[in-house]
């Protein structure tokens, strides 16, 4: 992995490891992108915390490199099995880490490692409503609108430069379930657009805002 810089458009393909611990929607969306041709990378990994995780199962069944590290138990264990997760992504010459519904922390040492090259999808627009159930915690708000963001991972949670965000209304209905659908349909749009931006744009980091070169076309 090289030397994180804001973004600079390369022309090889991006080299991306994906972690997830579950259902494994968005990473296939990703890997449907890269399929149709719209995201120029490559899965080279596709890594889990949870050996029964769909998404990785699916990882296994489309022939993509996988692995699985599960979490250690007892003293200095989350720093054990982070270490194993970062050879693994070493292993796989992986430039760019996509979190996909892993749900683990990662900690500051990890994060400052691959600086600028984490990126993580969200079920909310942050900075509203970050952690644990976002979908729950907009209800329960009663906000009217909601979406989903996709950001740079830094230390805190969720709390990184945002790439990109999504919105969907909250309709006055909607339970957890509901709202929650609708916004993963947005998240699988979301999140290969964002990537695509950060892959072959010119962008940089102004504070906390990523500012990509290029102008939006009028
Ligand atoms: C998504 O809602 C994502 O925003 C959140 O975890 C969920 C993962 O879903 N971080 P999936 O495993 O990608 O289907």
């Amino acid at each position: 992995m090289p030397e994180a810089s804001p973004g600079s458009p390369s022309s090889d393909r991006a080299r991306l490891a994906i972690l997830l611990s579950g259902r494994g929607s968005n990473f296939l969306a990703i890997d449907r992108a890269i399929r149709r041709g719209s995201l120029p990378a490559e899965i080279v990994l596709v890594l889990s915390d949870r050996r029964e995780a769909p998404g990785l199962v699916e990882a296994e069944r489309l022939g993509l490199p996988t692995a699985c590290v599960p979490p250690e138990a007892g003293n200095g264990g989350r720093r054990r099995q982070e270490e194993r997760v970062e050879a693994e992504i070493r292993a796989s010459g992986a430039d760019w880490i996509c979190l996909a519904g892993y749900m683990r922390l990662l900690s500051a040492d990890f994060v400052a490692a691959f600086r600028l090259r984490i990126v993580n999808i969200h079920p909310s627009l942050l900075p509203a409503f970050p952690g644990l159930g976002a979908q729950r915690q907009a209800l329960e708000h009663g906000v009217r609108v909601s979406g989903c963001t996709v950001h740079l991972v830094d230390e805190g949670l969720d709390s990184g430069p945002i790439v990109a965000q999504r919105a969907v209304p909250v309709e006055d209905h909607d339970d957890a379930d509901r709202l929650s659908a609708r916004i993963l349909e947005q998240e699988h749009l979301a999140y290969p657009e964002a990537l695509r931006r950060l892959l072959t744009e010119a962008w940089s980091l102004r504070g906390r805002r990523v500012v990509f070169a290029s102008r939006p076309e009028r």
